[in-house]
């Protein structure tokens, strides 16, 4: 039998395309091991939303090319947004590379190793949607489900319209079955996965047009799926009807993920994000008003060129402002072939890391202030395994997306109850419930 290493750099997106590349390669008699060392297909799915993604790519692929010299029968592929960015450059900068492939060709990797071929392959084109591959998920009980590829925002720093092409939403009856066929195979969390979820059915044709609210109605009535998550929203899409099904449907979690890049309009303009400052507090309004215990976390990108101090500022009052339950932030880098990265004025390196220290100190805070609403509350918790740091101890999750480490004996997938005794900006702390405590 023939084994497979996968390592998976990026967002869930990826993770769930490496899934998808799992589940097509065992059905192809693959198995998988822990070890690169010991396989004979080593894949990496790359990603290229920041400098050091591909920095840590790069390093690893430098063992794969002395794994390669070592026993040149092994293949190495190489495929997501990193490689879709480069594309036939692959082969000339790393000739060990066997074969490449964007995010849209993972189907087309099990056609080359069906093949005879010799030379390198590449696989680049934007096709119909490869999503119908059998999934090989990592844990049982949580799935995910893509409901569009691809994206046609403009944002100006990013590459992924450039990696992913435009926005292809798949069929709400597709999504509808395969969310039950997860269901039925014990899934109980399911992630709905696009570019920009809001944007979700625009472009299906008109009798089958659906709006994301619809969707998510649809999957919250499949029996079996106790919650369902979505990433990522863009906040210029995201409406009342969405809020709606927030507070209506059962399933739906309370967390909103609502990127906000800068709290400046100027620089809001220059990244083409299409909505002011104004227009994302009245976001956050419309969702605190429906929803106030609901979590709410963002992305914020510092030192985009040409930020100013002032533009600087009006993101922290931002953050300040509306008190994230947590934030992904990040030092803006330029991307190829980006309109951002050839706009003037830089902002240079040691700048942008005092502003992201100046971020992080006030996203921590107030994310700490916000957790503590939760002590001496008991919180649903789906049981994701050991604790990280303390294997003694249970980690999962509540529906706010908050991870929760506590004492307990329940298995990984179960829903539980725990009693929160303390909080932090990252994590709660707390002791689980017995059914007797709670009276069932
Ligand atoms: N530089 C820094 N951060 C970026 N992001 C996207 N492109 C860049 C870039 N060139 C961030 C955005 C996005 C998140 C997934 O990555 O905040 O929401
Ligand atoms: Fe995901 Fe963007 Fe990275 Fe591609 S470039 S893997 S879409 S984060």
């Amino acid at each position: 039998m023939k084994r497979f290493h996968v390592t998976t750099f990026g967002c869930q997106m990826n993770e769930h395309d490496s899934e998808r590349m799992k589940g097509m390669l065992s059905s192809l008699g693959y198995s998988e091991v822990e070890q690169r060392d010991q396989a004979d297909l080593i894949l990496f799915n790359t990603c290229s939303i920041r400098e050091n993604a591909d920095n840590r790519f790069i390093s690893h692929l430098g063992e794969a090319k002395r794994l390669k010299s070592e026993d040149p029968e092994r293949i190495v592929g190489v495929g997501g947004c990193w490689a879709q960015s480069v594309k036939d450059e692959v082969f000339r900068r790393f000739p060990f590379v066997d074969v490449a492939f964007g995010p849209g060709q993972i189907h087309r990797l099990a056609e080359f190793l069906n093949s005879d071929s010799l030379t390198a392959q590449g696989y680049f084109e934007f096709e119909e949607f490869s999503g119908d591959l059998p999934e090989q998920r990592s844990r049982p009980f949580q799935g995910w489900l893509q409901i569009s590829q691809g994206c046609n925002c403009v944002c100006s720093y990013c590459i992924v319209p450039s990696t992913r092409g435009r926005e292809e939403s798949r069929l709400p009856a597709v999504l509808v079955a395969e969310a039950e066929r997860l269901a039925a195979d014990g899934v109980r969390e399911i992630t709905l996965l696009g570019q920009n979820v809001n944007s979700y059915g625009r472009d299906l044709p008109p009798d089958e047009k659906t709006r994301f609210s619809e969707l998510l109605r649809m999957i919250d009535s499949v029996d079996g799926i106790d919650r369902i998550r979505y990433t990522s929203p863009h906040p210029k899409d995201i409406r009342e009807d969405v809020i709606a099904a927030h507070v209506e449907l059962e399933a739906l979690c309370e967390h909103i993920h609502l990127p906000l890049q800068s709290g400046s309009d100027p620089i809001l303009k220059k990244m083409r994000r299409t909505y002011t400052r104004e227009r994302y507090m009245d976001r956050v309004a419309m969702i605190r008003e429906a929803l106030p215990d609901c979590a709410i976390t963002t992305d914020i990108i510092v030192g985009f060129p040409g930020e100013s101090d002032e533009d600087f500022q009006q993101t922290l009052e931002v953050a300040e402002e509306v008190g994230y339950d947590g934030a992904f932030t990040f030092i803006y880098s330029p991307r190829r072939g980006t309109l951002a990265a050839e706009m003037d004025a830089q902002v240079p390196h040691p700048m942008k890391k005092e502003r992201m220290a100046a971020l992080i100190e006030v996203i921590q805070r107030r994310a700490h202030e916000r957790a503590q609403r939760f002590v001496g509350r008991s919180m649903e918790v789906l049981v994701e395994g050991p604790s990280r740091n303390d294997p003694s101890r249970i980690r999962g999750r509540i529906r706010h997306n908050k991870a929760v480490n506590f004492e307990g004996t329940a298995e990984p997938g179960r829903m539980v109850e725990v009693e929160i005794g303390s909080a932090t900006s990252q994590a709660l702390t707390g002791s689980q419930r017995l059914l007797s405590a709670i009276g069932v």
